[in-house]
């Protein structure tokens, strides 16, 4: 057994399979334990896995310093206390891409449900209206998707999306590689004049915020659609919903909002519900099982990453670092410490003082802190854990193998 890793509120079992198969004792708790349960559970484990209930709040923390990891198995960190994490030399992972592919999808089935108006048709035959009529729906084929955000989700959607014939143009505020046949254009507003279908998939940042409004909406074409799975956010819905109303904009498909329940016991309420073509969904782009599973085995890959080599590239809280493994038989010691000068030359006088050849060394800082990690030949390992992690300035030290 190498780490006692707790998974929380039923986290996928692929990634109790993954964490086993590497040697780590893993628990499933199904639910989301709060209180003295949690402190519990927290003060018998070396790593835990959460979802989004679980809060790790700087309290809880700071009874819990000796964690070494936290795994967060969604896309949110707003759970954790980062910055009390990092304090206390704890790295704290997500899983940011493993719904890519989910989102594409949705939206690839949602630019044919506004063409052919599937949302309205059904609900009418839900209620006995039978609507039989060719007026307004249209083929995607030959027609143009405009991408606001080239990232991930948005190059997925672009290749998806011309599989169906359909032309891709593309706005990114960064110069991306056009896949495909998809050509990258030079400003929003020309993209908004040149598409059919708008789709964004941007971050919510000071920029993004509101960049979908009167003035954009009016800028497309009569009869064009927009679709929203990236952040509530970015569309501004009263206008969006004037802009449907006027039939300058033909239908569109919204699954995040500025304003979400809490949980699937609140009711959710919105300017868009009722207006014709407007396909609603409760932020359920990255939903899927294929995802759940993804997210699992992203994690715990991540964990192992961590707790073997010392990455920390794609944490969400400390510096990134991914040393390469080229020296086998080498001890490979990683230190966190306060990032005040002098740390580095301290650690590497032990290591000489040790009879220690550093082999290899990383060192990556923020403001607060500083993570080293250093492959070492011709030194006892326990004693670099024991004197290095006796320096005034460390926080954790990890002796990896
Ligand atoms: P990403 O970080 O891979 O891509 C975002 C892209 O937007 C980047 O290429 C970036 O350069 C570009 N960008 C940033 N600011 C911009 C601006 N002002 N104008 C134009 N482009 C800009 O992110 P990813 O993974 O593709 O996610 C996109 C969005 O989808 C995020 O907001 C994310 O939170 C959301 N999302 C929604 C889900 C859902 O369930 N509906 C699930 C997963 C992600």
């Amino acid at each position: 057994m190498r780490e006692k890793i707790l998974l929380l509120e039923a986290i996928h079992p692929g990634a109790k399979l993954a964490l086993e198969k590497d040697g780590h004792e893993v628990t499933l708790v199904s639910h989301s334990p709060e209180g003295a349960e949690l402190d519990a559970l927290l003060k018998k484990a070396t790593v835990v896995g959460i979802r989004s209930k679980t809060k790790l709040t700087a309290k809880i923390l700071e009874a819990n310093p000796h964690l070494k990891l936290i795994g967060c198995f969604c896309i949110g960190t707003d759970q954790v206390d980062l910055a009390a994490a990092a304090r206390l030399g704890i790295p704290v992972f997500n899983a940011p891409y493993s719904n890519t592919r989910s989102v594409a999808e949705l939206v690839l089935a949602e630019i044919v449900a506004l063409s052919r108006q599937l949302g309205d048709r059904s609900m009418q035959a839900h209620q006995g209206v039978w609507m039989k009529s060719a007026d307004g729906s249209r083929e995607v084929r030959g027609k143009t998707l405009g991408i606001v955000g080239y990232g991930h989700i948005g190059s997925q959607v672009s290749v998806l999306a011309e599989a169906f014939g359909m032309r891709v143009l593309f706005f990114d505020v960064v110069k991306k590689l056009p896949l495909g046949n998809s050509m990258r254009v030079e400003t929003l507003h020309e993209l908004l004049e040149k598409s059919d279908f708008v789709s964004l998939h941007v971050p919510d940042t000071a920029q993004t915020r509101m960049m979908l409004g009167a003035k954009e909406f009016a800028a497309m074409r009569p009869g064009a659609y927009v679709i929203n799975a990236s952040r509530g956010s970015v569309v501004d819905i009263e206008a969006l919903v004037a802009a449907l109303k006027s039939k300058h904009v033909a239908g569109a498909a919204i699954d995040v909002f500025p304003l979400e329940p809490a949980s699937n016991k609140e009711t959710f309420k919105s300017p868009l519900q009722g207006v014709a073509n407007v396909i609603l969904t409760p932020h359920i782009g990255g939903s899927t099982i294929e995802a759940q599973e993804s997210i699992g085995l992203e994690v715990a890959a991540s964990f192992e990453s961590f707790l073997a080599r010392g990455m920390t590239t794609g944490t969400v809280n400390f510096p990134p670092m991914d040393l390469p493994r080229l020296h086998p038989g080498s001890v490979r010691i990683a230190n966190i410490h306060r990032n005040v000068p002098g740390v580095l030359g301290e650690i590497n006088s032990i290591i000489s003082e040790l009879g220690g050849n550093i082999l290899a060394q990383g060192l990556a800082t923020d403001r607060e802190i500083g993570y080293m990690v250093a492959d070492i030949e011709n030194a006892s390992g326990a004693e670099l854990d024991k004197q290095i992690g006796e320096l005034i300035t460390s926080i954790k030290t990890h002796l990896l193998a």
